[in-house]
């Protein structure tokens, strides 16, 4: 384990800044104990208070740069998710991702993990009714959310922003003025792909939310912007891939960077990008924590 690339994120040790972005590795155990042998932190799938079936399929695509989704928050309700947990190893650190359409929701639904090291408040998935994006996009909902989520417990909450609202900096200030203790952005964009020989939609809701490689640029634009204006740390999400991506989001005022979409390309991402960072680390001879938000101060 190397010093230098250890992160403490709102007082979550890490022993390097990569998460497993929520909703990627479905909502089993197994799954999650592989990754977290070597990522800093685990973020589960979204889970709302009942059990929701998602989308038919397709529900994933791959485009040029990365993949388009429409699965429609599907997950087992809060009761079975919390039993599925408890065989969660702990080998890092594990984050809920939470779903609801109230503050009252959101609050009930932290009180069936007591055993988590925090919350990610799902503020930004767009393309399901009365949930994510549909909260997420008003500032006083998301301030008296998160306001919500903080009376129930005392571990940390991060609200995950969308790219799809009017002004993501005042959604970000929203949470931190209702003591969230630090932001992730970003969640997809909007968007669609059509079968020109069908002449219809692919995902089977038509429309879905965008990741991968192409939306990069879009997430270090708006953490640039978050750091800029907001003091709680920032998790950078959207388009990592290599450990070049990592440093890109840490300069732009990312603490920690979470992984998605890559892993359908490589089941070993967090082993390399781990060893690349402690040899970036060690070559550089500094602390990744230092990077953070480096490039705003040149
Ligand atoms: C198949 C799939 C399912 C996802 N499910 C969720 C989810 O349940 N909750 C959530 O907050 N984000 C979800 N996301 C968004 C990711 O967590 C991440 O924010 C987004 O994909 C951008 O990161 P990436 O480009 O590294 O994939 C999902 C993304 C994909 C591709």
């Amino acid at each position: 384990m190397s010093e230098a690339i250890k992160i403490n994120l709102a007082g979550i040790e890490m022993r390097n800044p990569l998460m497993l972005s929520s909703g990627i590795m479905g909502s089993f155990s197994s799954s999650l104990n592989r990754l977290s042998e070597h990522a800093g932190a685990v973020v589960t799938k979204s889970v709302g208070l009942e059990p929701v079936e998602g989308y038919k399929n397709p529900a994933v695509i791959n485009y040029s740069h990365g993949l388009i989704n429409a699965v429609g928050l599907a997950s087992p309700g809060a009761r079975a998710f919390a039993e599925e947990l408890r065989e969660y190893a702990f080998y890092s650190p594990l984050i809920v991702s939470l779903f609801a359409s109230t503050p009252e929701e959101f609050a009930r639904l932290v009180e069936f993990f007591p055993f988590v090291d925090g919350f990610e408040l799902n503020l930004s998935c767009p393309h399901v009714e009365d949930a994510g994006l549909a909260v997420g996009s008003d500032p006083d909902l998301v301030k008296e959310i998160v306001m919500a989520v903080k009376r129930s417990t005392n571990k940390p909450v991060f609200a995950k922003l969308s790219p799809n609202v009017k002004d993501i900096v005042e959604i970000g200030k929203a949470a931190e003025e209702g003591s969230a203790d630090g932001v992730v952005a970003i969640n997809t964009l909007k968007g669609m792909k059509i079968d020109i020989f069908a002449r219809k939609p692919i995902l089977s809701n038509k429309s879905g939310g965008v990741s991968g490689e192409g939306i990069k640029p879009v997430a270090i634009k708006c953490v640039w912007d978050l750091y800029e204006e907001l003091s709680i740390p920032i998790v950078g999400s959207g388009g990592v891939s290599s450990w070049k991506d990592v440093i890109e989001f840490m300069l732009a005022g990312a603490k920690a960077v979470q992984v998605g979409s890559a892993l359908y390309y490589s089941n070993r991402i967090f082993y390399s990008l781990k060893e690349s960072l402690i040899a970036y680390a060690r070559m550089k001879e500094e602390r990744l924590e230092d990077l953070v938000g480096a490039a705003h101060r040149r």
